[in-house]
């Protein structure tokens, strides 16, 4: 039986009215707790549960808030190809007073017809003319840093030099690159630039020097060292923050950016591989999705594409979890279907999918694979069939992915869409469809306030372990509520987030797999919140969210252990006022707890490990733990509320610990 919880209000989107602000009321609740009982707490090591997912806490990835470009892909310059409607959008004409001549957007004998405009610059004068790119809100460049710069360039008449620099976003020239010998065919041309400062708003400029014309295309770039300092990659800070959390597994690219505002604006990954010129351009469902938070310069370039995303998984050790289009275009949207005989061609794409990241190299798209430099097999091993779909059509589409994808690839785990309540009427629909039909594993998403957390750690306790397992796939505290601009990412929503997971962690027998959402937010340019990394062009910070995530997943375990806890209180909103649950880690020996007293006093717990002997009096501790519920970490103070490691001398059969307020702590024990 299937513990059905109300969920806090629940999208959203454009058109869409913003739902009334829900007062989180447990902040002030924990704060007047004036003294805390004593609490028993068992570890039953001597009756292991069950195993737990190797790749059970992992990481949703999304092009929201800039996430993807402007974000993780390293590329410096926007609209780096002209191809945004607004063609010159990002971008300024330079020198205008002074020279003479004339900047326009042309698409004739294209340096590539699948991205076809381009710039031309004639000029008449003596002055230099050309244009400044502004970058992702600004160009971040660091004086340690050496940049890439590359253009498609082509001479039109009287050949000029390209003349290529840096500015400050004071004006200063930071360096100046001159390329001289240009052919009057295209080709693409480099230069490294060395800016003499430090900036996080910086602009790039190019421009014609001496009489004549050039045409201009594909104008980039990139930082030197990127992640595995791969030309054209990854921000090499962004991809290490994931690379910390030891992740299970990485979902990919979304989130609703799968489904598209319609079918034609839906994520295509074939689109996605191979030249980034041969990349096709795509507007963000993010630049319009909010009409209070509207981002025009926001597409998607997939210079970060489906072969880039499995790169990064193996990078980072993380089981690929791609998301397809399942024929639906986004409900909160047009909600469009496909016609009923293109639904093929959708499921085409998924097996194709398989035997690009799996199939040997003289398969079709196995070697495709090995043309992009990767001969050896992805090892996928799950699927996603659409995004937060729900309704019946979504269960007309689903039956044709599992029937194709099971006879063909019966062991290619699915996992199917609950919807974007975990309680409402399309899930408890879903379920029940998902049952009947043996389905894998059902992807569950809640953003709601601290409350529904702290509320619903017991909530997988009653569903049934024989049925479909659970991927708890987008979740997230709202500290004000969904959509809310106002939304932290506060101490508070974090030790929410840890009273759920333990929940989660003691019901590994039914929920395989978790992860946070939305995972990126650029500080200038972002459209949701809460999200679990922030950066801005040069910097990076971490959430007390993310470090909650760190500690699961750098101490998750093999096995459950049965935790019993006697003496805690409820709070008058139905919340506990503490928390834990434990696994065995096989490899170490060791226990291992992970406690929450969310609670505005220090928490003394009697702690027994029974069904162990020798008992080794050291353990190594980990807390997080913060003043105030309503502290957050910043660009300023990255880590105001982070783990601290520590060790204690004192442990014995039973022994005491004080849990400090709002904490976590995670505490490994070794015994046998
Ligand atoms: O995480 C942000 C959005 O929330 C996702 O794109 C979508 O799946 C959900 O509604």
């Amino acid at each position: 039986m299937l513990n059905f919880t109300d969920c806090a209000d629940k999208p959203f989107h454009i058109m869409r009215t913003i739902n009334p602000l829900k007062a989180v009321v447990l902040s002030g609740l924990l704060a007047s707790a004036v003294s805390a009982p004593a609490i028993t707490l068992e570890i039953q090591a001597g009756s292991p549960g069950a195993k737990i997912n190797s790749a059970m806490w992992g990481i949703f990835f999304e092009d929201i808030n800039f996430g993807a470009d402007g974000g993780l892909y390293a590329e410096l310059v926007k609209n780096r190809s002209f191809e945004f409607p607004d063609h010159l959008m990002g971008w300024f004409k330079m020198n205008p007073s002074h020279s003479q001549g004339e900047v326009t957007v042309r698409d004739d004998a294209p340096f590539n017809a699948t991205n076809p405009h381009y710039v031309r610059i004639a000029s008449h004068g003596t002055a230099p003319l050309g244009i400044s790119n502004e970058g992702f809100r600004g160009i971040g460049l660091s004086k340690e840093e050496s940049y890439n710069f590359s253009a498609q360039v082509r001479g039109v008449a009287e050949v000029p030099n390209l003349r290529v620099q840096l500015y400050g976003s004071d004006g200063t020239l930071l360096d100046s690159v001159l390329i001289q010998g240009l052919s009057t065919n295209w080709a693409k041309y480099t230069a490294v630039l060395h800016p003499k400062d430090t900036d996080p708003k910086a602009r790039l400029v190019v421009l014609v020097e001496g009489h004549g014309t050039l045409d201009v295309d594909m104008v980039s770039l990139f930082p030197e060292h990127t992640w595995k300092n791969r030309p054209g990659g990854l921000r090499a800070d962004m991809v290490q923050k994931l690379a910390d959390l030891k992740p299970g597994f990485l979902r990919f690219p979304g989130g609703c950016i799968v489904e598209g505002y319609d079918l034609a604006k839906r994520y295509q990954w074939k689109k996605t591989l191979g030249p980034i010129e041969e990349r096709e351009l795509l507007i963000n469902r993010w630049n319009y999705e909010f009409l209070h938070r509207p981002t025009p310069d926001y597409y998607q370039s997939f210079g970060l594409g489906f072969f880039e995303f499995f790169q990064l998984c193996e990078d980072i050790g993380a089981a690929p979890l791609p998301i397809l289009n399942c024929g639906m275009a986004c409900q909160f949207n047009s909600s469009q279907l496909c016609a009923p005989e293109d639904l093929t061609n959708y499921i085409q794409d998924a097996l194709d999918l398989v035997e690009f990241a799996n199939g040997p190299v003289n398969s079709v798209w196995g070697a495709k694979r090995a043309a992009l430099g990767h001969p050896e097999p992805f090892h996928l091993k799950m699927l996603g069939v659409g995004n937060e779909q729900w309704g019946s059509n979504y269960i007309a589409h689903f039956i044709p992915f599992q029937i194709a994808l099971k006879s063909k690839y019966p062991d290619i785990q699915l996992v199917s869409a609950a919807g974007p309540d975990p309680g409402d009427e399309r899930f408890k629909y879903a379920w029940n469809q998902f049952r009947e039909l043996h389905a894998d594993i059902v992807d569950e998403h809640c953003y709601a306030n601290p409350s529904w957390f702290f509320n619903n750690s017991h909530r997988y306790d009653s569903y049934d372990p024989t049925g479909p397992k659970v991927f708890m796939g987008e979740y997230a505290a709202q500290s004000v509520a969904i959509i809310s601009t106002k939304n932290q990412n506060n101490l508070e929503c974090a030790l929410s987030e840890a009273a759920y997971l333990t929940g989660l962690e003691r019901n590994a027998a039914v929920v395989r797999m978790a992860s946070y959402a939305p995972l990126f937010g650029n500080v200038d340019a972002w459209q949701w919140k809460p999200n679990l990394i922030w950066v801005d062009s040069l910097h990076i910070f971490a959430t007390p969210n993310y470090y909650v995530q760190q500690l699961y997943s750098c101490n998750r375990g093999d096995t459950v252990l049965p935790v019993k806890l006697d003496g805690i209180t409820t709070t008058p909103e139905g919340g506990q006022n503490f928390y834990a649950s434990a696994t065995h880690d096989d490899a170490t020996g060791e226990v291992i707890l992970k406690a929450v007293n969310p609670g505005g006093d220090p928490q003394n717990v009697e702690i027994t490990l029974s069904g162990l002997t020798e008992i080794r009096p050291e353990g190594k501790v980990t807390t997080l733990a913060g003043d105030r519920l309503d502290g957050i970490n910043s660009m300023v103070h990255p880590t105001a509320i982070a783990p601290v490691d520590s060790a204690i001398h004192d442990v014995m059969g039973t022994f005491t610990r004080t849990f400090p307020p709002h904490s976590m702590t995670v505490l490994r024990l070794k015994g046998k």
